[in-house]
């Protein structure tokens, strides 16, 4: 690794995170004069604390299906010539060790390190330049002329691999659009993704004391469903089925939470009140979520009396109110702790063969600053794979 670098390379990578470092790796295997350039005094640090710590890397079932995108087809090409299994192929020869959690994501045994220094290793054919401003970028019609803390530079080949707008405490900026959009290349509106909802104050009366509480759940907005945890937060909801439909969910928009969706609530009622019809209400929906739930949820619907005061009807009305609690967000935490960006570099505009941009020969983008957004789960670093090495054999 340098902070010195040349003064003219065949290709020159801004951004050292997940794609720019693996586009590095294939960009130098032919013996290119290749430089990664990042403002961060470390490379990857999203890696770093991805995953808890531990990088949900990939995921076994990774396919475009996982993708949003104006453009749907647009991942399948690099997705399918850079697959999970390529990039699970080279972590375990680095002697990574990994385990399924849940739903095909994998994570490390160990620490999110053990990618970083795999991505470094594999890179080590480029110059990488940390702690690096991009100050100017200029094309001639041929050569890219760039200044880089103040140094000119010129290369052949740009990839822009800088990311997306969230999290910009950890250097974030969205400086890919705007070279996007220096050069003429179309952008989508762009949006924090992955990320908590949060919700007007006389929800959050109900939903703040709940806070810590957590439990399997159905949410859906605009249509499209995910089944995992909910969590209840002290500023609205988050675990991962809310991270998922946040991708989905516009402003105004009501999200639909069924709060147990491989459990029917009337039959669970019905069995509570022919056992013990004495029991109250909030002591029958306990035998169904946890305690404090279900007494706010008693609290919220307005139930009183016990259990053999309700006819099948109304456990029915309960039951189906249950199955389908309308909830309305007032927007989302945004980009302070989003962990994507939706939209970005508008796909119309580059090749899914290999990124580069249809009208500008030579310039190249990848990774998340592409209008190319997975859920959660791994999903966004094997597109962050899957574009470089298309991107980076390309070169
Ligand atoms: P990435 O953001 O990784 O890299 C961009 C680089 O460009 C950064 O190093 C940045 O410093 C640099 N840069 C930006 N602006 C610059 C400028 N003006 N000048 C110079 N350099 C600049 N995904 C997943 O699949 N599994 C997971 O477990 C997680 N977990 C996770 C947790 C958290 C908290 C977040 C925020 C995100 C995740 N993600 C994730 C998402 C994943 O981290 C993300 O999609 C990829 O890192 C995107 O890779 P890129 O290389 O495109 O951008």
């Amino acid at each position: 690794m340098i902070q010195s670098f040349a003064s003219s390379y065949d290709t020159i990578i801004l951004g050292a995170g997940a794609a720019g470092l693996f586009c590095a790796k294939f960009a130098a295997q032919t013996g290119a004069k290749v430089l990664v350039v990042d403002h961060a005094k470390r490379a990857a640090d999203k890696v770093r604390i991805s995953g808890g710590g531990r990088c949900n890397f990939t995921n076994m079932y990774a396919s475009s299906d996982n993708f949003i995108s104006a453009n749907k087809h647009f991942s399948k090409s690099a997705l399918a010539r850079y697959t999970q299994w390529d990039f699970i192929d080279l972590c375990v020869s680095h002697g990574i060790t990994y385990h399924e959690k849940t739903l095909g994501q994998l994570f490390c045994d160990g620490k999110s390190q053990a990618i970083i220094d795999m991505l470094l290793a594999e890179a080590r054919g480029a110059d990488i330049a940390l702690g690096t401003t991009i100050d100017a970028v200029r094309h001639d019609g041929d050569t890219f002329h760039l200044t880089l803390s103040g140094r000119a530079v010129t290369t052949r080949n740009l990839v822009v691999a800088t990311g997306g707008k969230s999290i910009p405490k950890m250097g974030a900026t969205g400086i890919g659009y705007q070279i996007a959009e220096q050069f003429g290349l179309a952008l989508t509106d762009t949006r924090p993704a992955l990320v908590p909802l949060t919700f007007a104050p006389q929800e959050l009366e109900w939903i703040t004391p709940l806070s810590g509480t957590a439990l399997d759940a159905r949410v859906t907005a605009n249509g499209t469903a995910f089944d995992e945890a909910l969590l209840f937060t002290h500023r609205g909801l988050s675990g991962p089925s809310i991270l998922q439909v946040s991708s989905y969910w516009r402003d105004g928009d009501p999200i639909t939470v069924n709060l147990s969706p491989n459990r029917d609530i009337f039959g669970a009622l019905k069995a509570a009140r022919s056992e013990n019809g004495r029991r109250q209400m909030h002591t029958g929906l306990g035998t169904i979520f946890p305690t404090k739930l279900a007494n706010t949820l008693a609290e919220r619907l307005g139930l009183s009396g016990n259990l053999a005061d309700h006819s099948d009807k109304a456990l029915t009305a309960i039951a189906d109110a249950l199955h389908a609690m309308e909830l309305r967000p007032v927007g989302s935490e945004g980009y302070r702790t989003a962990e994507v960006t939706l939209g970005g570099v508008d796909t119309d505009a580059l090749s899914s063969a290999t990124m580069e941009a249809k009208a500008v020969r030579g310039l190249y983008f990848i990774g998340e600053v592409v209008d190319v957004t997975g859920w959660l789960g791994g999903y966004n670093f094997q597109w962050a794979w899957s574009s470089a090495a298309a991107c980076g054999r390309a070169i």
